[in-house]
């Protein structure tokens, strides 16, 4: 097939005829395939979107540093659930489980990812981190949906359903769907779990031009859990949560294996401060984390990331010697319907700028070979979920405990390594120990030696020294335990279910 002219001609006026070069190599199939990848691309639009992730406006339109922009969260618009004894917290669970009990809560799970740093060649939802149970992350969050319905029902008489929304990509849709075919979807009624997919970008060299990855086809990455805001608009999401009556969301990342799916104290929390749009956070575990932090940057809400930062600032102490920017963002987000109908507007999800990831993209060399570079050679363009945070109008933040609420895993396993599988087990069997032990229960280990949760903490950076996991169907965040483990010493391995 000879080369369309003006296809042709479109590619040189946009410096991107290099994607041509193997066409007289290509058999018709491939020729059609490489030329329907090429038109679906927006090439004026990937232009725009390159030029201004390479070189970015100045920040928030200001010349100066961004150290002496940044503002602590205001007192009025903070909370803190670290406690749950504290009245306020029984209060915002009370008010968040009402909530769930009307069907106005729904959850949506960022699952886009091509989680390149477990390595795994599925979907990250699909990991089995090594409990007891060998759920995966997704069995975990469909559980918790079912235990958070359940728990509303209890409290209010009332049964409203929490409808899952999962932003899936080229690289997890597939899987990801299957997978809750093959589990009957885990118990949830199929009719509440709504896939919808994220869009692509092509990636691009450092000169701009688009690399192929194969001699027909072009190098695309999902464009960042903030593509949720294009994926919500152009799918008609937000139309279906109008319908379903839901008012506001919780979005979450696939994977923290500690997430409280639609959280009622967070629900409630928000809904207290009638926040539009709200983060929960973990304090800083030191200065020099590397974390971003929310916080206010000329007068606007933002994450702040600690590569963005000068030491003094990540080090900088209030008057009474708290740090001062020390609310670590978890990626775990409320937005009200309100706030995403806004948000998703055309004109303001493409005020949204890509943030520019540098990666080592496989690229074919001058012969049509692939080649898997050693260093970064090209970049992926992102945009972040948060970056929503700079058109919310009231803003807040709620305060968690970390080993509550935030064990992410991202890297393979290793020995002294951190946020794997090893420490996501130890995070959740952690959790569920200690919530067995406040409600009188005792663990043995296979010696029949009592090991207390602050035994255990002696060993961090092992294996957790007993086996023990409670399932999201009998208790959400420890409720009716008692009646279970009350005055008991149960031996390892222990799974409540
Ligand atoms: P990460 O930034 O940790 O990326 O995503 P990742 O894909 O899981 O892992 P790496 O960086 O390739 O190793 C944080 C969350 O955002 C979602 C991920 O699925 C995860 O829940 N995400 C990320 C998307 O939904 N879409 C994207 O394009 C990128």
């Amino acid at each position: 097939m000879e080369v369309d002219n003006g296809l042709a001609d479109h590619l040189k006026e946009k410096n991107q005829d290099h994607l041509l070069t193997y066409w007289d190599n290509l058999d018709p199939k491939q020729q059609a395939r490489l030329k329907k990848d090429i038109e679906a691309i927006d090439l004026t639009e990937l232009e725009g979107f390159v030029n201004r992730a390479l070189s970015p406006p100045v920040k928030n339109g200001h010349s100066d540093n961004i150290d002496d922009l940044m503002k602590p969260i205001p007192a009025e618009s903070l909370g803190c659930a670290t406690d749950p004894c504290d009245e306020n917290v029984k209060r915002w669970e009370a008010m968040g489980l009402e909530e769930i009990s009307h069907g106005k809560i729904a959850v949506v799970l960022l699952a886009g990812g091509q989680g390149t740093r477990l390595g795994v060649n599925y979907p990250k939802g699909m990991f089995n981190v090594g409990l007891p149970s060998a759920k995966t992350l997704y069995q975990l969050q469909a559980e918790r949906i079912l235990s958070a319905e359940k728990l509303a029902e209890q409290k209010t008489g009332r049964k409203g359903t929490i409808v899952w929304y999962i932003m899936t990509s080229e690289a997890t849709k597939k899987e990801t769907s299957d997978f809750f075919d093959e589990h009957n979807y885990f118990g949830l009624n199929r009719s509440n779990v709504v896939f919808f997919e994220q869009f692509t970008l092509p990636c691009v060299d450092f000169n701009k031009k688009i690399i192929l990855k194969e001699k027909h086809k072009i190098a695309t990455a999902p464009d960042g859990n903030g593509g949720l805001y294009r994926a919500l608009r152009k799918h008609g999401v937000l139309e279906d949560m109008e319908k379903r009556g839901v008012e506001a969301t919780h979005v979450y990342c696939v994977d923290n294996i500690l997430v409280k799916m639609a959280d009622p104290v967070f629900v409630g929390f928000c809904r207290e401060k009638n926040a539009d749009c709200g983060a929960k956070v973990v304090k800083k575990s030191h200065p020099d984390e590397a974390v971003g932090v929310v916080c206010s940057v000329g007068g606007v809400y933002q994450v702040v990331e600690y590569s963005e930062i000068s030491q003094e600032t990540a080090h900088k102490c209030t008057e009474s010697g708290k740090l001062m920017f020390s609310e670590g963002n978890i990626c775990n987000h409320f937005f009200t319907l309100e706030f995403l109908k806004d948000v998703c507007s055309p004109t303001k999800e493409m005020a949204l700028h890509h943030h520019v990831a540098k990666k080592k993209i496989p690229y074919l060399d001058i012969s049509g070979a692939t080649v898997t570079p050693d260093a970064v050679n090209g970049v992926k363009m992102e945009k972040f979920v948060f970056d929503v945070f700079k058109f919310s109008k009231q803003f807040a933040v709620l305060e968690v405990e970390r080993k509550d609420e935030f064990s992410p895993l991202k890297n393979k396993d290793s020995p002294q390594g951190n946020s794997n599988a090893r420490t996501s087990r130890w995070a959740l069997m952690h959790l569920h120990h200690r919530l067995i032990a406040a409600a009188g229960g005792a663990i043995k280990n296979s010696e029949g030696q009592i090991i207390t949760p602050e035994d255990a903490l002696k060993q961090q950076g092992q294996e957790y020294p007993v086996q023990v996991e409670v399932s999201p169907l009998i208790s959400y965040s420890g409720e009716g335990l008692a009646k279970l483990v009350k005055g008991k010493e149960l031996t390892s391995p222990v799974h409540l279910h």
